[in-house]
């Protein structure tokens, strides 16, 4: 697996991979490729070597085309978005393609993350995330992230947002 910062053609993958992720409403392509050109936001995919046709459809009307890549092709399989907010990074997006599922994908991805808020000095990283979503809370507390607050019924389904935090290591 590879890790590499998102590219434009990245986009659909991407977008495909949120939705297929469960995510409910993913960015847009403008989104993401206005985070693209920001200097305090960070993203990034992972990629595999495919060894047989992957094909990413989403049942979401989404607004990119499906994604097709042929055996042996570079197949993005998940991204993550940093973002820099005055001084305190942010966990904005977080994804990674059903199929590839507890196969260290997530933990690479929030790995470089956290390498790159060390080296913007920054001390702390904060995310939400919903409180039915066990797996990704559980990745999380394995990165030292605890439980800081909720926001009741944050989301459109009435569902709270959980806040969490970790502290960045400097060591290098
Ligand atoms: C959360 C998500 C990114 C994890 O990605 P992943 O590549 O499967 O994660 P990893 O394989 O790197 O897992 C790392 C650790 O996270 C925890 N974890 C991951 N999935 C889990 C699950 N379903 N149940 C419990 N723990 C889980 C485990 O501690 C795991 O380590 P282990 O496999 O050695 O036990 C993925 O499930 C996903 O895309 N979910 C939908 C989108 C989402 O929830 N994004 C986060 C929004 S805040």
């Amino acid at each position: 697996m590879n890790i590499r910062r998102m590219t434009l053609a990245d986009i659909p993958a991407v977008i495909q991979i949120d939705a297929l992720a469960g995510i409910l409403l993913p960015w847009s392509p403008a989104a993401y490729a206005g985070e693209l050109r920001k200097p305090t936001s960070f993203c990034w995919v992972a990629e595999i070597q495919t060894p047989e046709p992957l094909e990413y459809a989403s049942p979401l009307p989404l607004s990119v085309e499906s994604v097709s890549y042929p055996s042996g092709a570079q197949a993005v399989i998940g991204s993550i978005t940093l973002w820099d907010t005055a001084g305190e990074g942010e966990i904005a997006n977080l994804a990674v393609h059903p199929r590839f599922w507890r196969q260290g994908v997530g933990r690479a991805l929030l790995q470089t993350a956290f390498h790159q808020a060390a080296a913007l000095g920054l001390k702390r990283i904060l995310l939400e995330v919903r409180a039915s979503n066990h797996a990704a809370q559980q990745l999380y507390r394995s990165f030292g992230f605890i439980e800081d607050g909720r926001r009741p019924h944050y989301y459109s389904n009435g569902e709270d947002a959980i806040l969490m935090s970790a502290t960045v290591q400097f060591s290098a």
